[in-house]
């Protein structure tokens, strides 16, 4: 588990922007699990981060120096910014945010990236149809929220597996999911899930593995799709957990299991970013944030976020 003391917080120079940049002033930083694999050079997909440099990040920010014509002093953008409270970047990487169509902040959550992700793992790696029973665990997170919503949309039964009493609550009651517990209190999943899919698993969209994952495994249908979007119960593991081979089980099942990258699905984003925009707008979709103030709060954000403190998408707010 990182430290606050593994962070240090540096003043420099605001930085110039050349021909083709901008400079933006940062107003909400993300902070997200896959940071925790860019730090220890786990990642087989992104560069790591060296100790001394900048962490990375999405940051929603405001313009306020630009050498590029297609950004203008004063637009909002999003973008790969890091945790800084300045950046200067080539106006082609940013994201141009329009502040009337929702609050900044979604930029960085159902209408950003872990709303692509929730997007397209659920429907395009699991294709859901009405009547199956959907679970999800990490489920009153930013990606996991959102995939329950968007499996009822699509008229399924939504399950949530998360680590709190008040987080299962919130998924149930204020997202409608139709089931769900709180795994740290609960002894054994297995009977659990039984209980809570008498019809068995049809769909699972797996944000944390481990054991909750041997659990689902286990009461997967015929023909059952798993997504795996994430395993954060291991990101912070010292050694790799032995656990259960149910690769047999896929067999007896026929079941499809498949990773992947929210990135994959680069060249769709718009099509993902208007559903969810259309969504949002009629309320059919809905979202929490927590928002930490202070960019020197950055780090205790990050290991409160992989502590699970955080309900739904996890923001700092900056200056
Ligand atoms: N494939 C992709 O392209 C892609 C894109 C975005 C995110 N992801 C992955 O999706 C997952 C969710 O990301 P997010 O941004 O939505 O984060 P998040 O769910 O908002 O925050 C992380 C949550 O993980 C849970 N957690 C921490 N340790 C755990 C453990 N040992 N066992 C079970 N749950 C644990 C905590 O909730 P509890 O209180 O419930 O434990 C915590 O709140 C992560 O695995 C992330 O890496 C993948």
């Amino acid at each position: 588990m990182p430290k606050e003391s593994d962070f240090r917080l540096v003043e420099s120079p605001v930085p110039r922007p050349a021909s083709g940049e901008v400079l933006v002033q940062a107003l909400y930083l993300s902070v997200d699990p896959y940071m925790r694999i860019r730090i220890n050079g786990a990642s087989s997909y992104a560069q790591s981060v060296q100790p001394g440099e900048v962490m990375v990040g999405g940051v929603v920010g405001r313009v306020v120096e630009s050498n590029d014509p297609r950004i203008a002093v004063d637009d909002v953008v999003e973008g790969m910014l890091g945790w800084q409270k300045y950046a200067v970047a080539p106006a082609k990487t940013l994201r141009k945010i329009d502040p009337k169509n929702a609050p900044v902040t979604t930029a960085l959550y159902v209408l950003g990236m872990p709303g692509l992700t929730a997007y397209f793992g659920l429907l395009d790696i699991c294709h859901p149809q009405p009547g199956e029973t959907v679970v999800v665990s990490g489920a009153a997170g930013a990606v996991g929220s959102l995939v329950g919503q968007i499996a009822k949309i699509k008229r399924c039964r939504a399950i949530g597996i998360a680590g709190t009493n008040e987080k299962v609550r919130f998924i149930t009651q204020d997202l409608g999911f139709e089931g769900g517990f709180n795994y740290k209190e609960t002894p054994d999943y297995t009977a659990r899930l039984k209980d809570l899919c008498p019809n068995g698993i049809d769909v699972y969209f797996d944000n944390v593995g481990g054991s909750i994952t041997d659990a689902v495994m286990k009461l997967l249908n015929t023909r059952a799709r798993v997504a795996v979007c994430g395993q954060i119960s291991q990101y912070n593991a010292d050694r790799p957990e032995m656990g259960p081979r149910w690769l047999g089980q896929l067999v007896a099942k026929q079941a499809k299991v498949e990773g992947f990258l929210v990135h994959q699905f680069a060249d769709r984003y718009d099509e993902g970013l208007r559903q969810l925009s259309t969504w949002l707008r009629e309320k059919r979709i809905r979202y929490r944030e927590d928002i930490v103030d202070g960019i020197e709060n950055a780090p205790r954000a990050f290991i409160g976020m992989l502590e699970g403190h955080n309900i739904g998408k996890q923001l700092v707010k900056v200056g």
